[in-house]
C-alpha cells in the first residue's frame, strides 16, 4: 500500500470519543499510514467543567495529547472526525476548530482528502446519524470524498452504523465490537486514501 498520512482529530468531555478515536487511529495504523491523533482545544469554562468531576480528570488524563493545528490538515491524506452529540449536532469545540479553517479551504487545501466521521451520544436515538451527517455538510463544502463504513466489514452488521462508528455513551464505555468497527473505519479510511493517491500518481 501506498502510505498515506491520516489525522484524526476529536473532541471529548469524558473520554467515550477519545476511546473510538484512539481505535480508528490503531486501524489506520495497522492498514500502513502515518497516524496523527490529536484532541481539539477545550473552549468550555472551567466552572462547566467542574461541574463533572470525570470531564476534568479526562482533561488531565489526556494532557499529553497534541492539540490539532492546521498543519494536521494540511499535512493529511485523509482525516476522521470525531465528537460526543450534543442536541444532534457536533460538539462545539470541534466546530470551533472546524471554523478556523477558512484560510486552508480558501486556498483549495482542504479538498480531494478522504473524510470520515464518528460519534457518541447518551441515547441510541440521540442523533448519532444527524451529527455524522452534520460533519459531512462540511466535508461536502471542503471538496472532500467522504468514506463512510457502510456495511463493508461483518462487524457493521453487529455495530449497526453505516454512517460512522458511533456509541451509546450511556450504555458505558465502548466494547469491544464498537472497538472493532472504529479500526476497521480508520482501515478503511487509509485503504481509500491509498488507492486514490495511486490511482492520482498513476
Ligand atoms: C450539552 C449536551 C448536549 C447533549 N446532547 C445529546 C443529544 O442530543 N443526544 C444524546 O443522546 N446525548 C447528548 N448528550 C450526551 C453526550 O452525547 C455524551 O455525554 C457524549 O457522547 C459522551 O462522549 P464523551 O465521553 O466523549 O464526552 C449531550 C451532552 C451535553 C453536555
Amino acid at each position: 500500500m501506498r502510505t498515506v498520512n491520516v489525522a484524526v482529530i476529536y473532541y471529548s468531555a469524558t473520554g467515550t470519543v477519545h476511546t473510538l478515536a484512539q481505535a480508528v487511529a490503531e486501524g489506520a495504523e495497522k492498514a500502513g499510514a502515518h497516524v496523527r491523533l490529536r484532541k481539539v482545544a477545550e473552549t468550555a469554562p472551567p466552572e462547566a467543567i467542574g461541574s463533572r468531576p470525570e470531564w476534568g480528570r479526562h482533561l488531565q488524563d489526556t494532557a499529553g495529547v497534541a492539540e490539532a493545528t492546521l498543519d494536521d490538515l494540511a499535512w493529511a491524506d485523509a482525516v476522521l472526525f470525531g465528537a460526543p452529540t450534543r442536541f444532534g449536532n457536533p460538539a462545539g469545540q470541534l466546530r470551533a476548530f472546524i471554523d478556523t479553517t477558512g484560510p486552508l479551504w480558501f486556498q483549495g487545501k482542504l479538498a480531494d482528502k478522504v473524510y470520515s466521521a464518528f460519534t457518541a451520544s447518551n441515547t441510541a436515538h440521540g442523533g448519532q446519524e444527524s451529527t455524522i451527517l452534520a460533519l459531512g455538510n462540511t466535508f461536502y463544502h471542503w471538496g472532500g470524498v467522504i468514506v463512510p463504513p457502510g456495511y463493508t466489514d461483518p462487524v457493521q452488521f453487529r455495530t449497526g452504523n453505516p454512517y460512522g462508528t458511533s456509541h451509546v455513551a450511556g450504555d458505558g464505555a465502548p466494547g469491544e465490537v464498537t472497538l472493532e468497527a472504529a479500526r476497521h473505519q480508520g482501515r478503511r479510511v487509509a485503504e481509500t486514501a491509498a488507492a486514490l493517491k495511486a490511482g492520482r500518481a498513476a
